[in-house]
């Protein structure tokens, strides 16, 4: 059926340093590519402190927040933002539970993570929060707007 362009949503995605060190980019990317959303950006850096803690703003008052953000800075991150339809909810379904002891076999941190602390992904909780973190990684020249063939058999 037809895309209606109201329906398709974006979300901000990241593989935290673990992933990145642990060579699971291309597994994480093939799980949203194969799901049928598509890639719109995607970069990969080093992320200051600074930055972490702005990203990590909700979470200022935890008491892991400053370890929290001192493993986002400790290495290359790679950011995305990820297209389609429900893919800010069925994204975080495809990333798991946010504890690896509670993430079902089949999700990300499910298959492929031991601890909290080292749960390789992180996914937007809602829809606001994606703008924001989308807004804050990227510019909006960096967002790609494109058709995928495949979108006409998956809608
Ligand atoms: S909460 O408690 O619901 O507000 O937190 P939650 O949304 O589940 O998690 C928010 C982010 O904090 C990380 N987190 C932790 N990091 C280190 N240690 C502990 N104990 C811990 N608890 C939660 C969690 O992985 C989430 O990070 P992101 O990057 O958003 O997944």
């Amino acid at each position: 059926s037809t895309v209606h362009a109201a329906e398709i949503e974006r979300t901000f995605i990241a593989i935290k340093p673990d992933g990145v060190q642990r060579g699971l980019i291309s597994e994480i990317i093939s799980r949203f590519e194969r799901k049928g959303y598509k890639l719109v950006a995607i970069k990969i850096l080093t992320p200051t402190k600074e930055f972490a803690m702005l990203h990590y703003d909700d979470l200022k008052e935890r008491p892991f927040f400053n370890g929290l953000c001192d493993f986002l800075s400790s290495g290359p991150v790679v950011a995305m933002v990820w297209e389609g339809q429900g893919v800010v909810k069925y994204g975080r379904k495809l990333i798991g539970a946010t504890s690896p002891h509670n993430s079902e076999p089949g999700t990300i941190r499910g298959d492929l993570a031991i601890s909290v602390g080292r749960n390789i992904i992180h996914g937007s909780d809602g829809p606001e929060t994606a703008k924001n973190e989308i807004n804050l990684w990227f510019k909006p020249e960096e967002l790609v707007d494109y058709g995928l063939d495949s979108e006409k058999w998956l809608y």
